[in-house]
């Protein structure tokens, strides 16, 4: 069976709309033909500043949250990051191999190291890429299913892997990103033209999946909409509506051409209605099966720790081959 892998950052309560649309909803089915490896990467999410108690919770929290939305532990291996060391270890490797400026080049470093400024910057933030890298090459992984926001990063992973294997020998499989057009990129409401994103500047942008409903449709109720009345698929003329049309579509299964259809007459209240009801109907059992999964912290961790130790299986054999191919003395 093909591989995939993915991962999803444990640095937030909950994860938000973008990250389902664009991301997590693909790896649902992608578990029927492919054998899955999805992990949550707390090494990645010390690249800035985190609580620690915090971001236990969150791991756990993360969790539960994939367990929700349909990742089965039996079919998939879930998996915690920082359990299994190989990801490191093969992240130094790769270090070796990749360029100072190859790695300048990543837009989202240059824009998060602008942001804070290059004294508050960590070498990890830098380095963050390849060890992304190194994530999906220990596995042999065919398939990455990511948002728009990955491409760059899933760009170099297959120009580390190309280099090792031209330099060392065949050692990795080069993966291929899948990216789903329409929801590549879910928009922030109340600034359509940007991502949805949890580092987002305004809340009220975002859906999270775990916040109360009635503060979800809020929310879709006060989103940006364009000027004019006419509900119409058009991202230049019409980002606010047209993300709305996406997140609707999404989630009822209905095609854009039907809902402009349907909202042709009542203008941009009748969808924001309706996609607030849409939202409400997949986050109400969202959040008690979530509730569900983190009563029982012990069962969480122990799906952790089962998922680890598949995984290690794997990323150790990987790991072996490439401290082979690169020189390093067997340790007997
Ligand atoms: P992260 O945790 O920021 O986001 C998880 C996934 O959600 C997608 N995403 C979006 N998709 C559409 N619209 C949006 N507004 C939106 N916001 C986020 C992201 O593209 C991502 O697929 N570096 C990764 C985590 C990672 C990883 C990996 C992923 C670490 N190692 C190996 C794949 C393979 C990240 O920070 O994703």
């Amino acid at each position: 069976k093909p591989r995939v892998l993915s991962g999803i950052q444990p640095t937030a309560d909950s994860f938000h709309l973008g990250n389902y649309l664009g991301a997590l909803r693909q790896w649902v089915p992608l578990q029927d033909e492919h054998d899955a490896f999805y992990f949550i990467p707390d090494m990645h999410a010390i690249t800035v500043p985190q609580d620690p108690k915090l971001l236990r919770k969150r791991t756990r929290l993360a969790a539960a949250q994939l367990l929700a939305i349909g990742i089965d532990p039996e079919r998939s291996t879930l998996f915690v990051q920082s359990h299994v060391p190989e990801h490191a270890e093969l992240s130094w490797v790769l270090n070796c191999i990749t360029g100072f400026g190859e790695a300048g080049r990543m837009t989202q470093f240059k824009d998060k190291s602008a942001k804070q400024g290059a004294e508050s910057t960590g070498v990890g933030l830098f380095t963050y890429p390849i060890l992304m890298a190194a994530d999906i090459l220990l596995y042999r992984s065919h398939l990455v299913p990511v948002g728009e926001d990955q491409r760059q990063h899933l760009e170099l992973t297959r120009d580390l892997a190309q280099r090792f294997n031209a330099r060392y020998g065949k050692s990795f499989v080069v993966p291929e990103a899948t990216i789903i057009k329409e929801f590549a990129k879910v928009y922030d409401l109340q600034e359509p033209t940007k991502k949805m994103s949890k580092s987002g500047d305004n809340p009220k942008g975002v859906i999270n999946l775990l916040d109360d409903p009635k503060v979800s449709a809020k929310r879709i109720k006060s989103a940006v909409t364009d000027t004019g009345s006419e509900v119409r698929f058009d991202r230049a003329e019409k980002p606010g509506v047209s993300n709305l049309l996406t997140i609707n579509s999404a989630l009822s299964g209905r095609s854009i051409a039907e809902l402009e259809q349907r909202f042709a007459g009542g203008g941009y209240g009748d969808l924001k209605g309706d996609t607030a009801e849409v939202l409400t109907g997949f986050v109400t059992p969202l959040r008690s099966a979530v509730d569900g999964y983190l009563a029982d912290p012990a069962e969480l961790d122990r799906v952790l720790s089962r998922g680890a130790e598949r995984a290690r299986a794997v990323a150790s054999g990987t790991l072996k081959r490439v401290y082979d191919r690169v020189g390093f003395l067997a340790s007997g």
